[in-house]
């Protein structure tokens, strides 16, 4: 016995699609089908995400991209048992098209909706990849909107270590790409030229790295890489490679040095790295490097999962029905929660 979960996220820039079996006997839920559509190339001429853009452009993707699932999958849209969307963190206008589109189905199938937290989706995420991590571990969790240190102690057993005070680790590397005239989205960019740099060219700060505690913070980064972009003057151009590596060296010391604090401060020795930034290569490298020296376990979702897509939406769907913390809801009324903490679920 097992039931079919259908997950779709729309919170930013992605409409992604997935769909999931959950056993009910128990055991992880399994990936059947899931589909994407990034409007990157979309937003590209704005320097960044556009939210009423992106709002209408989740409207012409989201059923084609459905329909594309179903297919893949082999499964009939009546079949599906439960319709799971994101509802919050993201942008409103946004999130309300992924969620009026999932409740709808939901209502017209006679089928319970259930809406997930985005960050919950991506921390979860690694239990889709062929080596799935246990309870308890650390989660390193860096997108383009969030930093945050967890404790993780089960599904919905998350408490907060520490977060950043400002910017967020993906808009530390958007902010220094944009610096250095790199296209949106920064992060991939500003890390393709690192490669071709010098990360000890610049010295850059390392905000609160000896706090004390397992905060963050970005926004000075940002205003050391535009002094130093100013400096250089004329010679920008042919540093800009140096400056990107100085700056991704900055933000994944930080990142890297802290999560081993939270792991050293907790006793635990398995970390998980989700959302956007875990796609980094470097930020993988030094910390794989400096886990298997201490014998810890690192765990990451698969590359292409690292990003917002619609199977990290099915699958903590199914992982919260899984143990029993989701409550579906049925009926015609939803709301989204463009800000919602994590550890508030
Ligand atoms: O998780 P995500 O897809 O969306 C949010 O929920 O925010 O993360 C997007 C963020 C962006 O800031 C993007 O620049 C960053 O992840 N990112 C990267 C890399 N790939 C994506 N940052 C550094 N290196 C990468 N390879
Ligand atoms: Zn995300």
């Amino acid at each position: 016995m097992s039931e079919l979960i259908l997950g779709i996220e729309s919170s930013c820039d992605e409409t992604g699609v997935a769909l999931v079996r959950r056993p009910l006997a128990g055991g992880l839920p399994r990936l059947l089908a899931h589909a994407l559509h990034s409007q990157i190339e979309m937003h590209q001429a704005y320097g960044g995400v556009v939210p009423e853009l992106a709002s209408r452009d989740h409207i012409r993707r989201v059923l084609p991209l459905t329909e594309a699932v179903l297919q893949q999958a082999g499964v009939a849209l009546a079949q599906v048992d439960v319709v799971a969307y994101t509802r919050g963190p993201g942008l409103a206008g946004a999130l309300l098209v992924g969620a009026g589109v999932a409740c709808a189905l939901a209502a017209a199938l006679g089928k319970p909706a259930l809406g997930v937290h985005h960050l919950e989706g991506h921390l979860l995420s690694p239990f889709l990849s062929a080596d799935a991590p246990q309870f308890p571990f650390v989660a390193l969790l860096v997108s383009g909107g969030h930093t945050q240190l967890m404790r993780v102690d089960g599904v919905g057993q998350y408490a907060l270590l520490g977060e950043t005070i400002d910017d967020a680790a993906g808009e530390a590397f958007d902010k220094s790409a944009k610096l250095l005239g790199l296209g949106y989205p920064g992060g991939p960019a500003l890390a393709r030229l690192a490669e071709q740099g010098d990360p000890r060219a610049f010295k850059l700060p390392r905000p609160l790295l000896h706090s004390g505690d397992l905060d963050f913070s970005f926004a000075g980064l940002k205003t050391a890489v535009l002094t130093q972009a100013r400096k250089l003057g004329q010679e920008l151009p042919e540093r800009r490679a140096d400056l990107a590596a100085s700056t991704q060296a900055a933000i994944v010391d930080v990142l890297v040095r802290k999560t081993l604090a939270a792991l050293e401060q907790s006793g635990l020795r398995r970390v998980v790295v989700a959302g956007g930034v875990g796609a980094n290569r470097l930020l993988r490298a030094t910390l794989d490097a400096a886990c298997a020296e201490r014998g810890w376990r690192v765990h990451y979702p698969e590359l292409h999962l690292c990003t917002d897509n619609g199977a990290m939406i099915a699958m903590a769907a199914a992982m919260r029905l899984q143990a029993g913390l989701a409550q579906p809801q049925q009926g015609y009324a939803f709301d989204v929660k463009p800000r919602w903490p994590l550890h508030e679920i």
